[in-house]
């Protein structure tokens, strides 16, 4: 079978389509067979070797997002033939979902949204984990004020979606004008490039999805949570009683569920730039890195 493997760090020409062996689910797994994935930043960042001190060394297969069919669903509970969605954190199991044939936790996986294509579907996953997890742990109570900041990325688009379908009253910061219509027609009551023009201190909670550290907008008291890891820490707020904290997302079965049971009901709805052929990955990777996205880069295997 086919799988995105990479012998060393570097630009996307160090991306191959490489034949590997099969893979044998043990207990409490699911074999799935691929039919689309994303790029996302921590793809691009691997690849690059440009994650951090700690980060696994090549070979390995690439690839956090997934949408497929099972093929040997064990005791999930799935049935062979169910369309899915899953997340793997790959940097931690080294279980890549760039191949033809993906082996995953059950716990990571979970039936796919009824009405999206392949391609849609797979665009969920990680930036609709990241976004859920986020909202839940800055756990906004009514009447309460939320700023998105990145709200027309892929994190902060769905967040933005998210919040909307649970009546979350919230205001959107874009990097450019071109996303502004965006962020308004998604449920932003407010949207601006200009992080100067955000209320002072106007929003009980902020989730930041790209380092704007636009601290000077959270309420004292609030919270304030930011996945831009390589950006570090949120800037010391306790003075001000403002809890802080950089999220890493996680595996989450659970997750997942909510997110299809929202495009089911059409409240989420994935954006996608472009798509390429699994023997593509490479133009999909400068595609990416060249930025200006209007939604997300899928891959079709
Ligand atoms: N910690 C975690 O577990 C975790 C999980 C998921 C993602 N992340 C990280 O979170 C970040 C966002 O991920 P993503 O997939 O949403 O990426 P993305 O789709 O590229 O979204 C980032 C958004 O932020 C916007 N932006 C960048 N600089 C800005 C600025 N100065 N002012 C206003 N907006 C700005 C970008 O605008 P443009 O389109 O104009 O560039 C884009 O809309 C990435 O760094 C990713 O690595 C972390």
């Amino acid at each position: 079978m086919r799988a995105v493997r990479i012998e060393r760090f570097g630009g996307p020409g160090v991306l191959d389509v490489a034949e590997v062996g099969e893979p044998e689910p043990g207990p409490g797994e699911v074999l799935i067979r691929a039919e689309a994935s994303a790029i996302n930043p921590v793809d691009d960042k691997t690849r690059a070797g440009a994650i951090g001190a700690d980060m696994p060394l090549p070979p390995m297969t690439l690839g956090w997002d997934l949408a497929g069919i099972v093929v040997d669903a064990g005791s999930s509970g799935l049935r062979a033939g169910d369309r899915v969605i899953a997340m793997s954190h790959q940097l931690a199991t080294g279980r890549g979902t760039w191949a033809d044939l993906v082996v995953l936790a059950a716990e990571a996986v979970a039936l796919a949204p009824r009405d999206l294509d392949p391609t849609g579907a797979a665009t969920l996953p990680l930036p609709g984990l990241t976004a859920l997890q986020s909202l839940d742990r800055l756990a906004l109570a009514p009447g309460e004020r939320l700023l998105i900041a990145g709200a027309a990325g892929a994190v902060g688009g769905l967040a933005l979606q998210i919040a909307r379908a649970r009546g979350i009253a919230v205001d959107a910061l874009v990097s450019r004008d071109a996303q502004l219509a965006f962020a308004r027609e998604h449920g932003a009551a407010f949207a601006t490039t200009d992080p100067a023009a955000l209320p002072e201190r106007g929003y009980h909670a902020v989730f930041d999805t790209f380092g704007a550290f636009a601290t000077g907008a959270v309420a004292d008291g609030g919270r304030y949570v930011s996945v831009a890891t390589q950006a570090g820490p949120v800037p010391d707020l306790s003075a001000r009683g403002v809890r802080t904290a950089v999220g890493q997302v996680r595996e989450d079965g659970a997750g997942l569920r909510e997110l299809a049971a929202l495009a089911d009901r059409g409240l989420l709805r994935p954006r996608v730039d472009s798509v390429f052929a699994l023997g593509d990955v490479r133009a999909a990777h400068e595609r990416f890195a060249r930025g200006g996205l209007r939604g997300k880069v899928a891959v079709a295997f």
